[in-house]
């Protein structure tokens, strides 16, 4: 057959979810069927940001979310898109998102899975055209179906994690996730309305020379930190910082380097959320061969107390991370 003339289109996001749960005997298809709930709010979200200067959704929301933080209208339209994907989905029975006080219980008490949501990542970028994401994570619940689920079912170390990813609204529309076998990217081609297959096993490479923080709060960072800053100047590192954390992530994932979220005056524990933007991420890196810490614990090991808890967060490279890790201790062991 000369199939010159009418090439292959490539993998879709849903065929390669099938094929990926043929691998899996007993799998009933409920995570498959969430994977595509996101896909589904991911494409609605994508329409209404790249045309947010024309039809009104830019700018400030009016209120403050439980961070304290301005929330954009993105923030908000975001936030109901995809707590509305999920609730008709019916495969997950509750929600932990950046933008609810709360946790919310979607009435599918069936259902067998919790998702944390950042459900737009980088909202100050929003206004000004640059990248921004959705960030997200996935456990199954510890409750018994049928039962109320409880915020003990948000609270899991990120080592529970059974999926995670994220979407990167840039010059493409990508999503990015793992299932624990490995990471895989999908563009979105807006003519199709589908997902392909672009970025079919990512491995981060295992050093870099990109460094990614906001060196503004410097003077209140850490020492180890300093000293951190101070080497990557040294070795005539590349300073890229975007001020939204899927776009910084995305391009040290594919490029190799360092992202750094430290503890500063203003963000004592760090800015950056534990549920919805550390374990989520974490879970990628460490499955594309790279590393995230909180500067001492593995943060896919930290136990969750409070759910909008916050973390410092170093991720990237495993080299540059342990590199990072290493002042760290150094700085400790002077100061003990
Ligand atoms: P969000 O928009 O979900 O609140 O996240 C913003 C985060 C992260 O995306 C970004 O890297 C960081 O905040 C930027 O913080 P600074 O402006 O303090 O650098
Ligand atoms: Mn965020
Ligand atoms: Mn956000």
């Amino acid at each position: 057959m000369n199939d010159k003339l009418a090439l292959p289109v490539g993998t879709t996001l849903d065929r390669f979810i099938m094929r990926k749960q043929e691998e899996f005997p007993y799998a009933t298809g409920e995570l498959s069927q969430l994977l595509r709930d996101i896909a589904l709010a991911a494409k609605i979200v994508n329409k209404e940001i790249n045309r947010a200067g024309l039809i009104g959704v830019t700018g400030a929301f009016g209120n403050q979310n439980v961070q304290g933080e301005e929330q954009q209208k993105l923030d908000v339209i975001a936030n109901i898109r995809f707590i509305r994907a999920l609730r008709n989905g019916g495969e997950v029975c509750a929600i932990l998102s950046e933008e609810e006080d709360d946790i919310i219980l979607t009435g599918n008490s069936k259902g067998k899975y919790i998702v944390a949501i950042d459900p737009m990542d980088g909202s100050s970028n929003i206004d000004v055209n640059v990248s921004i994401g959705t960030i997200f994570s996935i456990y199954r619940r510890i409750s018994e179906p049928g039962d109320e689920s409880t915020e003990a079912d948000c609270l899991q170390r990120g080592t529970c994690q059974v999926a995670a990813g994220y979407v990167v609204y840039g010059s493409s529309t990508m999503l990015v996730y793992t299932t624990g076998h490995g990471v895989n990217g999908f563009t979105y081609d807006v003519s199709l309305g589908e997902f392909f297959l672009s970025n079919p096993n990512i491995v981060t490479p295992k050093t870099g020379t990109i460094y990614s923080c906001n060196e503004g709060g410097v003077n209140s960072f850490p020492e180890g930190y300093k000293k951190y800053l101070e080497y990557c100047k040294e070795k005539s590192y590349s300073g890229r910082y975007i001020g939204s954390l899927v776009a910084d992530f995305h391009r040290n994932l594919l490029k190799g380097g360092v992202y750094l979220y430290p503890p500063t005056a203003k963000a004592p524990k760090g800015k950056l959320r534990l549920m919805y933007e550390g374990n989520a991420l974490a879970f990628i890196i460490e499955q594309a061969g790279g590393r995230a810490t909180d500067g001492s614990r593995r943060i896919m090991e930290i136990q969750p107390t409070e759910l909008h808890q916050r973390c410092p967060l170093i991720i990237g490279s495993e080299e540059m991370v342990k590199k990072v890790e290493e002042l760290l201790a150094a700085e400790k062991a002077v100061v003990a």
